[in-house]
């Protein structure tokens, strides 16, 4: 099968490891399935892996990817939920200490075909373009629950997404609008900033710029570039959510007095459940939400979506046609 592995790590250079070209088909074990991949998404998680973090060198070779719609052996239309919780797991998934994002231990989507266990396959709703299917199961289902699980903002309630161009950051415009919820961004560039209030978004600031009010909760994927700002855009008793740390997990002011004199709730947030995604696609497809999509590459291309992302020039989500 055409798959996008990785073969070698390197930080400084994360494509130097990316091969796109043949690898084995998958074979299925007990209670898991072989999906033919119609669409597949890029992720930063696909980068990091490049990178050598998340993803230990004695795995390597490892087909990349967690995004993936597809069709299942009974011709069924599937998204297929990433998170792979352990032998005999029962509960939230994702709280699973030994659980794995597909492309961490077992081959991840972005290929021709995945196997996946089936209680992982989620029914694509008929409404979504395959393309937009393929960008819900990581980016998408990692805002949902950022939001509506673990933010408790209410609609009318204000959030700030820091950075605004990438996968999760469009995502949560798009959701927190479609809830009613007032989203404020940042970016580095203004054009993005605009993009987002074309998406959604009420108001657009440049990175670190001060803000007339402070808000209920911020959104943090970018990590030590925007830490600090992120601390002092919150009303007292105001909540981050993090999922990620694109620019640095170490900022230079971890600014812990300010957490605890406004009373902050700093919330850890990953991925999400299977229950989540099914409700993440029904809310998507009641609200009649369009997922930003950057661009459609074809599979054989793959190097091409992840050089745009390494470069930061995303917008949306990198869909791969299989
Ligand atoms: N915990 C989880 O389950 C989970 C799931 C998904 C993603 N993540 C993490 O969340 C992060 C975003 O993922 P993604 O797939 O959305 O990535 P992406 O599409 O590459 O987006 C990168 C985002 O970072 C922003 N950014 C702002 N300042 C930056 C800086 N100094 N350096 C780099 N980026 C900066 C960009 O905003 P502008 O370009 O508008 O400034 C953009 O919104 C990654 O670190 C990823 O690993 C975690």
């Amino acid at each position: 099968m055409l798959a996008a592995y990785a073969v070698s790590q390197s930080a400084s250079d994360p494509l130097s490891g990316l091969e796109v070209g043949e690898r084995p088909d998958p074979q299925a074990r007990d209670g898991w399935v072989v999906v033919d991949v119609r669409t597949c998404a890029l992720n930063h998680h696909d980068v990091w892996s490049l990178r050598g973090v998340g993803l230990a060198a004695d795995r390597l070779p490892m087909v990349l990817g967690c995004d993936a719609a597809g069709i299942d052996p009974d011709g069924n239309e599937v998204l297929i939920h990433a998170v792979i919780p352990s032998d005999g797991w029962n509960g939230d998934e994702t709280l699973d200490p030994r659980r794995t994002l597909l492309s961490e231990l077992h081959d991840g989507t972005l290929a021709t075909k995945v196997a996946v266990p089936r209680t992982n396959l989620v029914p694509k709703p008929a409404e979504l373009s395959w393309e937009q299917a393929a960008c819900l199961p990581t980016a998408w289902l990692t805002a949902y629950r950022m939001l509506f699980t673990n933010s408790q903002v209410q609609p009318g309630g204000t959030v700030l997404v820091q950075g605004a161009a990438g996968g999760v950051a469009t995502a949560l415009v798009q959701l927190g609008a479609a809830a009613g919820i007032r989203v404020w961004v940042t970016s580095r560039d203004e054009a993005k900033g605009e993009q987002a209030v074309a998406l959604g978004a009420d108001r657009a600031f440049a990175s670190g710029q001060r803000l007339p009010e402070r808000v209920d909760a911020v959104m943090e994927t970018v990590g030590a570039a925007t830490w600090s700002h992120s601390v002092n855009a919150l009303r007292p008793g105001g909540t981050i959510v993090i999922s990620g740390a694109t620019s640095g997990d170490a900022p230079a002011k971890a600014e812990l007095t300010k957490i605890f004199f406004k009373q902050l709730r700093v919330i850890g947030s990953t991925m999400g459940t299977r229950d989540e995604l099914q409700k993440l696609a029904n809310f998507v497809v009641a609200q009649g939400i369009e997922p930003l999509i950057d661009s459609v590459v074809p599979l054989a291309d793959a190097r091409d979506g992840f050089a745009k992302m390494v470069d930061g020039q995303v917008t949306g989500k990198v869909v791969f046609a299989a």
